[in-house]
Order: C-alpha cells, then structure tokens, then sequence
C-alpha cells in the first residue's frame, strides 16, 4: 500500500468516525443544495432552502390574493414583518428585544451607524480599520470621513496584517489610542478566515473610551455572539451562514444604552410604528433600533429570510460552531496530508478559538483552481492574490463531502489540470 493510499484510507475513515459522530443539525431534505455539487461555498451564498422557497411563495399569494392589503391583513402582515425577523434573528446573535434592526444592506447599514457614531472631535477624530479590509467597509468608512470635511489619508488608521494575512489582538488593542474615535473591525476576516476575540477588544475599546461598529458578516449565524454582552454597535448580511438569499436584508445591532438613537439618515419606515402614517411631516423615531429603517422593506426578501431561520428552530449556536470547528479541523487535516505535497498551504489559523466557518488555502494558482474545482462541480471561491476558500457550513455539509472536496483538488493539482483555466482566470474576475 502506497504512504498516499494509508493517508486517504485514515482520512476516510475519519471522515466515517465524524460524521456517526457529529448529528446532522439540519436534516438533508430541508435544502436545495445546487444538484450534483459539492456546495462549499456558504461563506458567500447559503444555499437555498425549503422553508426559504415556501416563505416567498406564501409572500406571493398573499401578494396575488389580497395586494395592497397584505401590508395590514391576515396573519403574517406585511407592516412589521421586519421587526418579526428581527426579532427572531436576536437570539440567534445574542441581542436582546429591541437592539436589532433588519433591513437594507450591510453597506447602508453601516452608513447609518458610522454617520450616527462617528462624531469625530478636535482631539478625538481617527477611524481605524484593518488593512485589507472587506472594500466596502473601507469605502463605507471613508466616505464617512470625507462628509465630516476630513481627509480619509490622513484620519484613516490601517491595523496592519502580517505576511500571512494575520491580525494580532494584541495589536488591535494597542491601536486603540487617545485620538481614535471609532473602529470597524470585523469578527471573522474574510480572507483568512481568522476569527478575533469580539468580548475582549470590545472591553479593551470601551476602556479606552473608542467605539467598535464589529462587521459580522462571516459569524452571523455561526459564532454564538451574546452581542448585548460583547458589543456596543454591530451590522451583518444575513445572507452567508444564515442563508436568507442572495441579497438578503442585512441587520444592524445598537446596545440597549445607545437607544433611543438619533439617526444620522432617517426614513419613514424609522417612525415610531404607531405615528407612521400621520403623514405630519414630523418625525417621532422608533424606541428602538428600528429608528434605523429607511424606506418600504423587500417584503418577498425579508419572507425568505424569514423561512430560512426556520432552520435554527431548536438548534443550539454553541452546537453550529462546535460542528464547524470539527469539520474545519478535519478540512484542515485533509489539506495537510493531501494537497501540501502540490505547495497548497493552509492560512486559516489553526487554534479553533481563532477560527471562522471557513478554510483559506494559499496557492499561487488559486484562481485558476478555483475555475478548475468549479468544472468538477465543486463550488468553492477565490480571493486575490492566492487564496481559495472552502467552507463546510455546518448545517448542511458533511465531513464525507469535505474530503471528496480535497480529494477532487489533489487530482486536479496532481494532473496540472489548472493549467487549462489559468488565461480564463487571468482575463476574468473569478468571483
Ligand atoms: C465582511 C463583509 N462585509 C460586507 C459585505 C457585503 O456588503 P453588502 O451586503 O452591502 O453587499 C460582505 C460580502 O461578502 C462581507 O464579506
């Protein structure tokens, strides 16, 4: 028996003892994962799922039997169909009734808190971010600098990254110096993967008198978050590992000390709900972070979100991140004993504590691979300049599906099978 044969034997065989072991948490027949793939891709688009796809086809007849009334009548009424998500979307993340908002985009969500918090002063002005950070916190957090009259080159503070793409905690605590106002700091990276220690940076920012708005799109639905805990002001999409559909209403989180809040941006679907159609012209805001609405919500996008949390019904947070660090583990293992011999490393960090849902693999040809596994029919993304990104989202993927996966780019990598997709990889943004 050949040392690689043992490897994939031990390896299939662990795969085996993890998946009698690990309880699905999500039976198989609750999704429509993409037919004949392997969907390792949730840490950009959850999949669909059956409760998703009933929840807009209800929103639909609704629509079609009653029109106009579906904002007042039946038993699921349009009007405060947002404040019903949001509030069934708070335990998931640790908020207490009240502290979050469901709506818009994870961009205009952090608009609104970072033009409602960022109140920069003479001596108390800077904006901290990590470099390299998602772009549109970046330029989200720029602009907000420039409407203030200030230079984003010059109040902007980078947290620098390692070689590795590595954020040190330590590092981001220093950063938290006596003339930064705020920081956007994400609770997963989305590039590596690396997670950082929400709880205790936000204690150490609140010591030293800086504001954190925590980007948590890579944890939501993940991390047991206890946000009412661990955070002031948070926003994430809700369309990753909560699977609400593609666009899916982002959410924002405001602790209960900051309510009522002000907002920087108001809309008539902020109003206090009973005063919304007095149509005075005056605004009375929402006691609660409700007051960060805009406009009409998407109702046929908030219905499929809504469906899609039906999947968390009786299920634990800290279970979803235990499975995860299992099979990211083991997604890990496999990547060592089978793809390092092809220069594949792994840049998520190994520490369990230190890691979001998915694995970044460094690779000079990680787009082309990218193309390449896409061609074998399994979905996984790409992040420049050499990362490939693989999650096995904990409720719907199996450790077995996570070694085909490894085992499909080991092939590809032994027979250069890259080498076919590296113009097209080279022409195209691989997304
Ligand atoms: C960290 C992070 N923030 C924000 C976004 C997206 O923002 P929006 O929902 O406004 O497109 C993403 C999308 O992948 C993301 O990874």
């Amino acid at each position: 028996m050949s040392s690689q044969t043992s490897e994939h034997c031990a390896l299939r065989a662990e795969a085996a003892r993890l998946d009698a072991a690990l309880p699905r948490l999500v039976p198989p027949d609750r999704w429509q994962i993409p037919p004949g793939t392997l969907y390792l891709n949730g840490n950009s688009l959850g999949p669909c799922s059956v409760p998703a796809q009933d929840a807009v086809r209800a929103a639909m007849d609704q629509w079609a039997q009653v029109g106009v009334l579906g904002w007042s009548d039946g038993d699921a009424p349009w009007f405060d169909l947002a404040e019903r998500v949001a509030a069934r979307l708070a335990p998931l993340v640790g908020a207490h009734p009240g502290e979050l908002v469901v709506g818009g985009t994870t961009t205009q969500q952090l608009h609104q808190l970072l033009g409602t918090f960022y109140r920069p002063t003479a001596s108390r002005f800077r904006l901290l971010i990590e470099q390299g950070a998602f772009p549109t916190d970046r330029h989200a957090v720029d602009s907000q600098v420039a409407q203030h009259g200030l230079d984003p080159t010059e109040t902007v503070m980078e947290l620098p990254v390692d070689a590795r793409g590595g954020l040190s905690p330590d590092a981001v605590a220093a950063a938290f110096a006596s003339d930064v106002a705020l920081a956007v700091l994400p609770g997963v990276v989305y590039t590596t993967g690396q997670r950082l220690p929400l709880a205790d940076l936000t204690a150490a920012a609140r010591r030293a008198g800086v504001r954190v708005v925590w980007d948590l799109s890579h944890s939501a639905g993940l991390v047991p978050h206890r946000l009412h805990d661990e955070a002031e002001l948070a926003v994430f999409c809700t369309y990753k590992y909560l699977n609400g559909g593609p666009g899916s209403p982002a959410a924002a989180f405001v602790h209960q000390t900051l309510l009522p809040v002000r907002p920087a941006y108001r809309g008539w679907w902020g109003s206090d709900k009973t005063l919304q159609f007095a149509m005075d012209g005056r605004w009375t805001g929402a006691p609660d972070a409700g007051a960060l609405q805009l406009g009409t919500p998407g109702i046929l996008a908030l219905a499929a979100l809504a469906g899609s949390l039906e999947l968390f019904d009786g299920i634990r947070m800290e279970d979803v991140l235990d499975r995860a660090g299992q099979l990211t583990d083991f997604l890990a293992t496999a990547a060592d004993a089978l793809l390092a011999p092809w220069g594949v490393t792994v840049a998520t960090p190994r520490d369990r504590a230190a890691r979001g849902g998915h694995i970044a693999l460094a690779h000079p040809d990680a787009a082309a691979l990218t193309l390449a596994l896409r061609a074998r029919r399994v979905i996984v993304d790409y992040r420049p300049p050499n990362l490939l990104r693989l999650a096995p989202a904990p409720l719907y993927i199996d450790a077995a599906t996570v070694l085909n996966a490894v085992e499909r780019l080991a092939d590809i990598l032994a027979r250069e099978e890259q080498a076919l997709y590296i113009d097209r990889a080279a022409r195209a943004a691989v997304t």
